[in-house]
């Protein structure tokens, strides 16, 4: 798949103009590394120098997801008929091709991804060079929320602490804390996904005046709890 328009590469749905956790840096080594951001499939690898690159999980040539490949001679590997991308998501090489492998045809988008903290992150727009870096993480303890999908988060648990006291005391002391933390952040992320499969998604009062406007008729008027509420003089 290429990106031909001048629109850039999104993903699906959410806040795309950010950046977001995808694993730990431990969990990218040698090879290549499936995962999905806002519905996304995404891979990721090392490029020749060690830094984390992210392309669209999906080979140029016929689709395949190209987290099934491999790294040969630090380039990204398809697994079906061996075409090799680089970081930047460029066909290098393609087996038996006589002539230049590299053709923006045969490029497949590419997310701007670096390390921080221990994480790799992924910038949620392709080909886009983000002026702004990641979050720099405050210390103690941390909840990162990366949407894999509409209903599914995953959440990545960060203590950070910088002390003199040993370390198997603080994590004795934090780790009861930390778990806390965590599973109210859990908790909370399960009831807003049941409340909004429950309630279902207001679109927002400017969407719908558009839309209504595209259609040449009234915008409907919304019918959430809270305009229930305030006819019926509820009070919060
Ligand atoms: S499908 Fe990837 S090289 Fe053919």
């Amino acid at each position: 798949m290429h990106s031909s328009s001048s629109e850039p590469c999104r993903l699906s749905s959410g806040v795309t103009r950010a950046w977001y956790v995808v694993c730990p840096s431990w969990e990218l080594k040698r090879q290549p590394l499936s995962r999905t951001l806002l519905g996304t499939p995404l891979v990721l690898f090392r490029g020749p120098d060690g830094k984390a690159a992210a392309l669209l999980d999906r080979c140029a040539h016929r689709n395949v997801p190209l987290s099934l490949g491999r790294i040969v001679e630090q380039r990204l590997e398809c697994c079906y008929h061996g075409w090799q991308y680089g970081p930047d998501g460029r066909c290098l090489r393609i087996p038996s091709l006589c002539g230049p492998a590299d053709k923006e045809v045969r490029s497949v988008p590419r997310f701007a991804a670096l390390e921080q903290d221990g994480f790799v992150w992924v910038y949620a727009t392709a080909d886009v060079e983000p002026n702004e870096r990641p979050f720099v993480l405050p210390s103690l303890v941390n909840a990162l929320c990366t949407p894999v999908a509409e209903f599914l988060t995953r959440i990545h648990a960060v203590i950070s602490f910088r002390t003199r006291l040993p370390r198997w005391l603080v994590k004795l002391l934090l780790n009861p804390l930390a778990l806390r933390i965590f599973k109210q952040d859990a908790f909370i992320l399960k009831a807003q996904g049941q409340a909004l499969r429950h309630r279902g998604v207001h679109p927002s009062p400017v969407a719908s005046l558009r839309q209504a406007r595209r259609a040449g008729t009234r915008p409907r008027r919304r019918t959430g709890p809270g305009t229930r509420a305030r006819r019926e003089g509820w009070r919060g």
